[in-house]
């Protein structure tokens, strides 16, 4: 099983944070409504997921597409002390994660964040595959992705493909085995 991570950068590298004043752009989010849905799956931080739950976060167009753009996939929420959640599953490591979705016959997985998942993931070596797409925001102190840094101090990767999305967000896709 193919796994890739789907991340948000701002212009100058920062792992984007959205929030009321940096809502996320149309266009990262459509792209990435398109990935999960081709992936037919999404793995999310128990954070991220809440955040993804709150009413003044949807679109009135999500809410009135009952159940949302998500309907239908299968997702995971990592936590290590949340119990069951309706509608998704609970995993309490990145590999467990992963495990669930072979079983269920995914091909591809698609992490989608937040900072703690996607460098749990890059730390333990999982992602085969990532997906930058950078938005044309300039951000202050804020988030970054590591990989681990034991084994790594920097780690060459392959450039896969790189397009315009469209209102200044470019997306920058690249295989981890450079
Ligand atoms: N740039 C992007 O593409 C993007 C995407 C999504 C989110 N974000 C941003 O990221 C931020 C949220 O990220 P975050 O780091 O605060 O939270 P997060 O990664 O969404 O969730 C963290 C939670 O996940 C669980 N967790 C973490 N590591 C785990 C592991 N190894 N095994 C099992 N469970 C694990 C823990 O849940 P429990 O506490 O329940 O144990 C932890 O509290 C926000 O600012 C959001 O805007 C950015």
């Amino acid at each position: 099983m193919k796994t890739i991570l789907w991340a948000t950068l701002t212009a100058n590298g920062n792992y984007a944070q959205s929030g009321p004043d940096n809502p996320p752009k149309k266009e990262a989010l459509d792209d990435f409504t398109a990935q999960a849905n081709a992936a037919g799956n999404l793995i999310v931080g128990r954070r991220t997921f809440e955040g993804m739950q709150d009413p003044s976060r949807i679109s009135a167009e999500e809410q009135a597409n009952a159940g949302g753009p998500f309907t239908g996939l299968d997702i995971v929420v990592l936590s290590k002390s949340a119990q069951a959640i309706p509608g998704v599953t609970v995993a309490r490591s990145p590999q467990e994660a992963l495990d669930f979705l072979r079983k269920k016959g995914h091909p591809t997985a698609l992490v989608s964040g937040g900072a703690e998942i996607h460098n749990a993931f890059l730390s333990q070596g999982l992602i085969h595959e990532v997906i930058f797409n950078v938005v044309p925001v300039m951000e202050g102190k804020g988030l970054n992705l590591l990989i681990d840094q034991e084994a790594y101090r920097h780690k060459p990767v392959q450039l896969l493909d790189c397009k315009s999305l469209g209102s200044g967000v470019v997306q920058l896709r690249y295989a981890m085995n450079g």
